[in-house]
């Protein structure tokens, strides 16, 4: 190869993102072996065309690596992955990857863009929303299910993707929740908290990474050695590619650590950058970094050889091409609709509901649906929507339309809108207050729009937008029984809802199926089973509030002296883990089968859960381990396992837990991962707070 040839396979460039298209420059730089790999180029028309190019008409015959960001979905859109992380089932994420990639494949995708590994603390980060929340032990399971959906056993599997872990890493941790912001964080931290999801992912097989676009303790993820080549590379023999983020490479000169972009291109390859998105500066000065002696050729040589390895893993040398006449029959299909309506049901989560209000029934005569978000086809998309078409949507309002039907024994349906998401005016509150009057309960439908989270998108306050709590208020002045429906990115302070609402039932941004899902739910045809990924705090100045905390020197208590706020309480509105049923279960008979262990030892704890209500549902047994004395502050407590149970009225079942070194380890003074001797304690609960509790040693 040519320099020229070997710096072509480190460059990605940029389709029409709109339609899909190539650019016309793209068949020429193909001709002549200047990209290596695309990005938003889609339709197996389009990519076949310029795959041609590559492997008949250019040199060395290289095919190309076209990506996508297929993130919750690629025509049939499931719900945000934050959403999905709800379900506690990592069979659920599978299968929404499994279904994206089946589709996105058929379509000439080969590679996409996810899963989003990034632990989030702090709900005012746009990109919570594309993250499976708050706990690194969840967004391991979560992250491990999902590279294995995209890549399945192999991704050469021409239904298959090959997927990315991104972005590396503490990217979520950005000061102030800004997006792009800065992260400052103790090595510890990095290692226990934000490094385990990708862990995960590797171990699952996932073939690239991306770095992330911000600085961590100073320095950008995309000119990180620690990062790209001491940790992926060194510690975890990574062998496929790193890609760096959107002009990332570009960004080294904005973010002071390099002094025009030959230098930014010289210090992301020699990190263990290997291929660059968009900004064109490796295409532009490794070469000349090469001949004047500033690069070592054989720093190229291995990008190169990294990306060629995932292009011949991918199988793209025997087969280049996709079949496009898969493109018709695999996409938004019955089946991946029923996949997605299934899936965005196991999703949904009952934060609240007295009286019981949920499930709605034979005694509502009339239902009045208020909200803007009821018949909203296009937020629930989210903010990567794929192909994803609003058209495609099924809202709540159509589906409850759908399931009411009509006729003279029908339920009475009637809609108001009542206000817009943001912005607009409250003239629209007087007719929804007269539905509502009107009926015998009243389902409202509050949120955020898919702009309001996502890349680029934080809030600085995470209430409910616009004149929406006042349309809450009102309704729920009317006295009728009332529901409020969320379709929200990210956790919200929704204290008066939380306070006065009866019903709260807690949506997403369900996708394509979610009318459907949401009225199953609302109808009791569905249980409820999902939990919170992430703390819902009761005030955005809570934030950061999660709860695997590290301890502190004075805890919270009546003493003013503690660690506490002095306007409000210490506790979250609703707490990590939390979501309730329309049954009843109990754990009984938390058991040990050892009291003490060695260092390099194990424990199971076994736990009885039983539906002692009147209807088949779902639990979500959790167990959380809290290490009482070590040589550095640790966690109040942190989730080693969980699992979700279905059970029928009166069935129990024993759930097991294994706890090992994994699970009992710490990163020491000295950095060193070791189990220290002394007591745990574990906590079997259905949420994060409370539950049955038992102790064992670690012997010395
Ligand atoms: C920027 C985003 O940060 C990243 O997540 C995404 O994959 C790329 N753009 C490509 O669209």
């Amino acid at each position: 190869m040519t320099i020229e040839e070997k710096v072509g396979q480190l460059q990605q460039v940029d389709g029409m993102p709109d339609t899909g298209r190539p650019r016309d420059e793209h068949f020429d730089l193909a001709r002549r072996g200047l990209i290596g790999s695309l990005m938003n180029v889609r339709g197996a028309g389009s990519t076949n065309r310029l795959q041609r190019v590559a492997v008949e008409e250019s040199r060395l015959k290289v095919p190309l690596l076209f990506g996508f960001d297929v993130i919750h979905g690629y025509r049939t859109i499931f719900p945000i992955p934050l959403a999905l992380a709800s379900s506690w089932d990592p069979a659920a994420v599978g299968r929404a990857s499994s279904v994206g990639a089946a589709e996105a494949s058929a379509s000439g995708v080969r590679w996409t863009f996810a899963p989003m590994l990034g632990v989030a603390r702090d709900p005012r980060w746009g990109r919570i929303a594309e993250s499976s929340g708050e706990d690194p032990y969840l967004a391991s399971a979560m992250a491990g299910a999902s590279v294995r959906g995209f890549q399945g056993d192999d991704y050469a599997d021409p239904s298959r993707l090959l997927a990315c872990a991104k972005h590396w890493v503490a990217y979520g941790a950005a000061e102030g929740g800004r997006p792009y912001n800065a992260a400052d964080l103790s090595e510890r931290t990095l290692r226990s908290i934000y490094f385990p999801p990708f862990k995960a992912a590797l171990d699952a097989g996932v073939g690239t990474f991306m770095c992330s676009l911000n600085a961590l303790n100073d320095v950008p993820a995309t000119a990180s050695p620690f990062l790209l080549t001491g940790v992926l590379r060194g510690e975890w023999k990574f062998d496929g590619l790193v890609v760096s983020d959107y002009k990332a490479v570009e960004q080294l000169v904005a973010h002071g650590v390099a002094v025009d972009p030959a230098d930014a291109a010289r210090q992301a390859i020699a990190a263990g950058t290997d291929m660059e998105e968009m900004s064109r500066l490796f295409g532009q000065h490794l070469p000349k970094l090469v001949a004047d002696g500033k690069l070592a050729v054989g720093v190229v040589d291995e990008a190169v050889r990294r990306v060629l390895r995932v292009k011949l893993r991918a199988g793209l040398f025997e087969r280049p091409y996709v079949d496009e006449g898969r493109e018709r029959g695999e996409i938004l299909t019955a089946g991946n609709r029923a996949a997605a309506r299934e899936v965005a049901g196991r999703c949904l989560v009952l934060l609240k509901n007295e009286g019981p209000v949920l499930p709605l029934g034979g005694r509502h005569r009339s239902i009045a649906l208020i909200g803007p978000l009821a018949d909203d086809r296009q937020s629930p998309l989210g903010h990567w929507l794929g192909d994803g078409r609003a058209g495609d949507v099924v809202s709540v309002l159509a589906a409850l339309r759908a399931k009411l039907g009509e006729g003279p024994g029908a339920t009475k349906l009637a809609h108001a809108k009542g206000c817009e998401i943001e912005g607009g005016t409250t003239e629209g509150i007087a007719e929804a207050v007269r539905i509502a009057a009107e009926a015998d309960v009243a389902v409202l439908v509050v949120g955020e729009s898919s702009e309001m989270s996502g890349e680029a998108s934080s809030r600085s306050s995470i209430g409910l937008p616009g004149h929406q709590l006042e349309l809450v208020q009102a309704i729920q002045a009317t006295g009728k029984p009332t529901v409020v429906v969320l379709m929200n990115g990210r956790p919200l302070a929704i204290p008066w809802v939380a306070d006065h609402v009866p019903a709260i039932l807690e949506a997403w941004l369900g996708g394509t199926q979610v009318g459907p899902a949401v009225v199953d739910v609302l109808f009791g045809e569905v249980n409820p089973g999902g939990k919170l990924p992430a703390t819902f705090p009761r005030s955005v100045g809570q934030v950061p509030l999660y709860y695997n905390h590290a301890s502190t020197g004075r805890p919270a208590t009546s003493d003013r002296y503690t660690s506490k706020y002095i306007d409000l309480p210490v506790s979250p509105q609703f707490p990590f883990g939390h979501g309730l049923s329309y049954t009843r279960f109990r754990l009984k008979d938390l058991s040990l089968d050892a009291r003490r262990i060695s260092q390099d030892g194990r424990v199971t704890a076994s736990v009885v859960v039983q539906n002692i209500g009147d209807r088949p549902g779902d639990e979500v047994v959790q167990l959380y381990l809290r290490d009482e004395v070590a040589s550095v502050t640790r966690p109040v407590k942190e989730l080693c396992g969980f699992e979700r149970v279905a059970l029928a009225p009166g069935e129990s079942k024993t759930v097991r837990f294994p706890i090992g070194p994994a699970q009992l380890g710490l990163h020491d003074r000295q950095m060193r991962f070791v189990v220290e001797p002394g007591q745990f304690r574990i906590t079997a609960g259905t949420s994060s707070e409370g539950g049955l509790e038992a102790t064992f040693e670690v012997a010395d």
